[in-house]
């Protein structure tokens, strides 16, 4: 693909963003603090998320676009975190082509067929992924309407160096990466060990790969859409990447989640680098699953420019599996959000420690927010790693 300048007055190229801590961060810089942001910070532990939410199903609140800006902003202005995530999810480009999904509360998505087979994967790829350029004005338009309110009413922790003295908060894009959609897919629902998803990839090879391009050629779509209508970072999230193992990763998903990204990777925006000079740098993109400790080094190979570890492998002992030199995003262990606060807070200063060993640290959960979170404690995170950190 050829390069894509980002429009002037995208967050990066306006440079809103682009010297966030956050921003900062994913290109391997040090800021006054330790960005941090929590993968799920919207949803089920805001009380104002559930009174929003009342009587509004999940993915209609994904399409309507004030409710999901509103349910982005919520956690960035209550925790003071350093990133806004897009309220949206994973299977949202798979209904806008028109496939019959819905997401039951407590269970996750939930499809009308299981795509297990060559028939189902030749019904579900007659679908045209362009599709989703013609059905996405909701997307569009949730983020823009949310980057607006970003950039006027949320000011941005605090931007240190460099000339500009006042930023703002920037916006996460996100999708799902084709295995973890592929695991959805092929189960017709949520499943423990996506067990067909395993089976197809072996037993009918042909028909996987027509799955996984099919699949990467829509999610990656999904998060172009979301970049250019004002993102200024990109998160693929393999989340069940770690249900395989390393071989099976390398042959059968990386290069459908390299041709995902491949969407978002051609899309640049114009800065001057430190000593004033101009220059172009490519959007921000970060890579995680769950339980990939190791899978770290192959998804950092697919062409990210930050790893997300989840809770079960040290920052430090991920620094040498993903190669140093590579910012790391993590990974405080979600369950320790309800222990006792002296040990939760020595917790979170031993991430930061570890994080140490990495160029540069974005804080974060090892997976998602529990539901049943306090979200005081959330908030109170937030503060301690940016003031352990400064
Ligand atoms: O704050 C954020 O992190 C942004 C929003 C977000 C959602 N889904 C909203 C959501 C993000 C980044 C996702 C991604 C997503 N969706 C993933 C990858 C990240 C991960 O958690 O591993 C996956 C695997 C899904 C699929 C999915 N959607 C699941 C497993 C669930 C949970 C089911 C449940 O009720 O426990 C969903 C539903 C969902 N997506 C909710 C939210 C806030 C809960 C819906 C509700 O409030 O009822």
């Amino acid at each position: 693909m050829s390069g894509v300048i980002l429009s002037p007055q995208h967050p990066l190229s306006a440079g809103l963003t682009s010297d966030s801590r956050l921003v900062r961060a994913y290109r391997g810089e040090r800021s006054d603090a330790t960005p941090v942001w929590f993968m799920r910070q919207a949803g089920r532990s805001l009380p104002e998320y559930r009174d929003l939410r009342v009587g509004t199903r999940m993915l209609d609140a994904c399409l309507d676009p004030a409710m999901a800006s509103e349910i982005t902003l919520q956690p960035v202005r209550r925790h003071k975190v350093d990133a806004g995530i897009f309220f949206s999810d994973i299977v949202v480009p798979l209904k806008l082509v028109g496939v019959d999904v819905e997401i039951q509360p407590g269970r996750g998505p939930v499809f009308g067929r299981a795509y297990a087979d060559a028939a189902g994967v030749a019904e579900l790829t007659a679908i045209d992924p362009a599709r989703l350029d013609e059905t996405s004005a909701p997307i569009t338009e949730a983020v823009a309407r949310t980057v607006a309110e970003l950039n006027t009413t949320v000011p941005a922790g605090s931007v240190s160096t460099g000339s500009t003295s006042s930023g703002s908060t920037p916006l996460i894009g996100f999708a799902g990466a084709p295995f973890t959609l592929a695991a959805y897919l092929t189960e017709g629902g949520p499943s423990k060990d996506h067990l067909a998803a395993r089976t197809l990839m072996h037993a009918d090879p042909g028909a996987w790969r027509a799955l996984m391009d099919w699949t990467a050629e829509l999610t990656g779509r999904f998060l172009r859409t979301q970049v250019l209508a004002g993102a200024s970072a990109a998160q693929l999230f393999d989340s069940w990447a770690g249900a395989i193992s390393l071989a099976d990763y390398e042959t059968h998903v990386a290069p459908a989640s390299a041709a995902a990204l491949a969407h978002v990777h051609d899309l640049a925006y114009e800065t001057t680098d430190a000593s004033g000079a101009p220059s172009t740098r490519s959007v921000p993109v970060v890579h995680f699953g769950v339980g990939t400790g190791e899978l770290l080094g192959a998804m950092h190979g697919i062409g990210v420019d930050t790893v997300g570890v989840d809770y079960r492998i040290p920052l430090d002992v991920a620094v040498q599996r993903v190669g140093e030199g590579v910012p790391l995003q993590g990974n405080l262990d979600p369950a320790l959000l309800a222990a006792p606060w002296p040990v939760l807070e020595a917790a979170v200063r031993d991430v930061l420690r570890r994080g140490e060993a990495a160029p540069a640290h974005v804080f974060n959960l090892g997976h998602g927010v529990p539901p049943e979170t306090d979200p005081t404690v959330l908030t109170r995170v937030a503060a301690l790693v940016h003031e352990a950190s400064a």
